[in-house]
């Protein structure tokens, strides 16, 4: 692989402290920064290729914790609607129509968007997961792929099982490890424990992670009261299930006793505040979480609930949500803020050290942003820019793994005219 030299006028490291390093330089090579700091004089021939950005910033990519890529196929086709009757008459009809290549071109239209918004690596949860793997290798992104499996129904959930298994075989670490997989326990509403136990079983054996949705709305804390005399949390608790390695998504309704449990129990959480806003579920206790020292990172779950995969207003929704429910601006700062998008995320996806931070040896999974645009001037703060100003479009140039995927704003792995074709005709069937 090339060995790429970035000069931007600004490095922002990421990690607990989010430093501001003026005129550094940063070298990559076969996939890892291998320096950072002063810039130094090279040899003809020494390195490939010089990426100059006087008025740019690079930092960590971003990491969105959970989604449903291929969704993306079902933005602005039912909206305004409460989740149950959302997913009956509208969703799950159209997905009962999804073939595999409409996997394939939803995802892709899914990462081009995410690329453009300087998303570096996605968790996802869906069907025909060997097409998402597949369209996932093809662009360059890094993922973390779960099978989404449905126990109430026993055929489809050893159905399910079986193709999970085939997935973690096949893909698993693939992509020189920008693949990884999860075993996706859909929720406990749709996975009763009988069927957990199973799912818990193959964790264990193949030691791969567990990816569910968890305490989403009211009516599923009600309705596994009714069922199962305990809470969602205290559920999943009493059945072991945190005794494996688990990503939660929402966790948007949480007794006191079952944020110690999350906390205690280092359960990896995906605060999906725009899609928890936009189904009118409820807001999450964002800052009771990390005060009882609950691991929380941040995803914008499928398009069809977002509607956007825009990380950046993620983040500043995330913010400015705990700021205004707590009537208190000190409660996250931005610095914390963009924690939940980098490190909190990679750590929530059980991923490689160093991923989240821009240090040398960690992998180059970094974005640049153009600063020459009135709503990033002047530069008091950064950091602050990234979190209340900034938006996806000032995203330039994305690199995973030492791979340009994205430079000038031109996706340089994925032909766009072609996906948003295909991307429009299938959603067209699809919804008919
Ligand atoms: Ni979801």
């Amino acid at each position: 692989m090339p060995k790429i030299l970035i000069r931007p006028g600004f490095i922002l490291s990421g990690g607990d402290n989010w430093e501001v390093i003026r005129d550094n330089e940063i070298l990559v090579e076969d996939g890892i920064i291998v320096y950072i700091g002063r810039r130094r004089d090279y040899v003809v021939g020494e390195i490939d290729r010089i990426i100059d950005g006087k008025n740019q910033l690079v930092m960590p990519g971003l990491i969105n914790t959970h989604t449903h890529a291929a969704m993306a196929l079902f933005r602005s086709f039912a909206d305004d609607m409460p989740l149950m009757e959302w997913l009956e008459k509208k969703i799950w009809p159209a997905e009962e129509r999804l073939k595999k290549e409409d996997i394939y071109w939803g995802t892709m239209l899914a990462i081009s968007e995410m690329i453009r918004g300087g998303t570096t690596c996605f968790a996802d949860m869906y069907f025909h997961m060997d097409d998402v793997a597949r369209a996932c290798l093809e662009s360059g992104i890094r993922a973390s792929l779960a099978q989404g499996l449905i126990g109430i129904d026993s055929e489809k959930g050893t159905a399910g099982l079986k193709q999970s298994k085939s997935l973690i075989s096949s893909w698993h670490r693939a992509g020189e490890g920008r693949l990884t997989i999860m075993l996706g326990p859909h929720a406990p509403y749709t996975c009763p424990p009988r069927y957990l136990q199973d799912v818990m079983s193959i964790a264990a054996d193949l030691k791969v992670p567990l990816h569910i949705h968890l305490a989403e709305t009211r009516d599923e804390v009600r309705e596994c009261l009714e069922k199962w005399g305990k809470r969602p949390v205290e559920l999943m608790d009493s059945i072991g299930l945190f005794a494996h390695r688990v990503l939660a998504a929402h966790c948007v309704h949480l007794s006191e006793r079952e944020i110690k449990i999350l906390a205690e129990k280092q359960v990896f959480i995906a605060h999906n505040p725009g899609s928890n806003l936009k189904l009118g579920s409820g807001i999450a206790p964002l800052m009771n979480l990390l005060a009882a020292g609950a691991h929380v990172s941040l995803g914008t779950d499928g398009a069809a609930s977002n509607n956007n995969l825009d990380m950046l207003e993620e983040l500043r929704l995330a913010a400015l949500l705990a700021k205004g429910f707590h009537e208190d601006p000190t409660v996250i700062p931005a610095r914390k803020a963009l924690q939940l998008a980098t490190t909190n995320g990679a750590q929530a996806l059980f991923l490689e050290a160093g991923l989240g931070t821009l240090t040398e040896e960690a992998p180059a999974d970094l974005i640049m942003l153009d600063l020459l645009k009135p709503h990033l001037n002047p530069h008091h703060d950064l950091c602050a820019h990234l979190v209340y100003a900034a938006s996806a479009a000032d995203v330039e140039l994305v690199m995973v793994k030492g791979k340009l995927l994205m430079e000038k704003r031109e996706l340089l792995t994925i032909d766009e005219e072609m996906v948003l074709y295909e991307a429009n005709r299938r959603a067209e069937r699809l919804t008919r």
